[in-house]
């Protein structure tokens, strides 16, 4: 059997998600889901369920439907998002709720998500597992909201600590990543050991995926992520940069930090807090942190000798040194 490599499963998706676009009346409903799905994205989840799936067996086609199913999921949550962040941007365009409106941005999510589950029992019912996606992911997407709440409770606290971020990205983030192999290696029909490795791979690598994603939203080029630039300062998240620089600091220059943080939303002026991480050497720090849990993600992979884990190891070191 020949494993399929990134770019394949990337045009292979691309294709199958762009022949899938829905229609429908309203077409209100159906226009920003279709304008979401146009604007890209790099599919990581979608490839990693493919690339999970493709460890065992060959019939990609079957296991389209869930890997659509993943994607629909980010997406809606992507949608609701950006509405809970007010963020103007996504994917280098205007973000849905901007262009449609936030009822919209509300109800075509909550139609994205209702797909989701759909996706999944097709991909499920011609493989005989439609029941144990569907569960999985239930679950996976309660444990999303919660971190999302706690994403949003954070913004009220002056210090949140690392464990807790920790907790939060797990939850908001890391949880679909693992979910996303998780479920490939079910509709596979891969032994539980094999199936709960996956997992924690993908929990891992998502685990670094956000706080790479926490670095490129203070320090990376916004042409390149097509996301607002210093958004996580302007909303007053508490991301790994805020939580690893309170950490360093105390007394007096805590404080001083912890307003200079607050008066750069209001103010609309994130350079201060520019000035507090060029002097702790905070992107430094992250991107250690970020370098060890890809360390531990691709440590998970190293436990799977029966299977050539080749290209999920090639597309975790694609995703380490990405810049969006
Ligand atoms: C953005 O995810 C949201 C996070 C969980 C960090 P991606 O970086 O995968 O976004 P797209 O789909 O490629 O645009
Ligand atoms: C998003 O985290 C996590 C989910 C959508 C569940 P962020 O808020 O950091 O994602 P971006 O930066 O807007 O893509
Ligand atoms: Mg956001
Ligand atoms: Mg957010
Ligand atoms: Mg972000």
């Amino acid at each position: 059997m020949r494993l399929k490599d990134f770019q394949f499963l990337a045009e292979e998706f691309s294709a199958f998600l762009f022949a899938r676009q829905p229609k429908g009346e309203p077409d209100s409903l159906y226009a920003p889901v279709r304008y979401i799905n146009t604007l890209g994205g790099k599919h990581i989840r979608p490839i990693l369920l493919l690339m999970a799936y493709n460890l065992w067996k060959d019939d990609l086609d079957k296991a389209m439907p869930a890997a659509l199913a993943v994607e629909y999921f980010h997406n809606f949550s992507l949608m609701h998002d950006d509405i809970m962040d007010a963020a103007p941007l996504r994917r280098g365009n205007p973000s849905v709720h901007k262009v449609y409106g936030e009822n919209s941005a509300i109800l075509s999510g909550d139609a994205m998500l209702i797909q989701c589950f759909g996706l999944l029992l097709e991909s499920g019912k011609e493989m005989g597992s439609a029941a144990h996606l569907c569960e999985v992911m239930c679950q996976a997407a309660l444990e999303i909201c919660e971190g999302q709440q706690l994403d949003m409770d954070f913004e009220k606290m002056d210090s949140p600590n690392e464990s807790q971020y920790l907790e939060m990205i797990r939850k908001k983030t890391a949880c679909l990543l693992g979910t996303s192999m998780h479920l490939g290696a079910i509709l596979a029909g891969a032994e539980e050991r094999d199936a709960h490795l996956l997992y924690t791979f993908g929990e891992k690598l998502g685990l670094g995926f956000q706080i790479q994603d926490d670095i490129l939203d203070v320090f990376g080029d916004a042409i390149l992520t097509g996301k607002q630039q210093g958004g996580d300062i302007l909303q007053g998240k508490k991301n790994f940069l805020y939580v690893a620089a309170y950490a360093q600091l105390s007394g007096k220059a805590r404080d001083a930090f912890v307003e200079t943080y607050a008066m750069a939303g209001k103010q609309k002026d994130t350079e201060p807090v520019y000035t507090v991480y060029g002097e702790l050497a905070i992107e430094k720090y992250a991107s250690e942190v970020h370098r060890a849990y890809i360390r531990e993600a691709v440590e998970c992979l190293e436990e799977m000798v029966e299977v050539d884990t080749t290209q999920i190891r090639g597309l975790t070191h694609l995703l380490a040194s990405r810049k969006h």
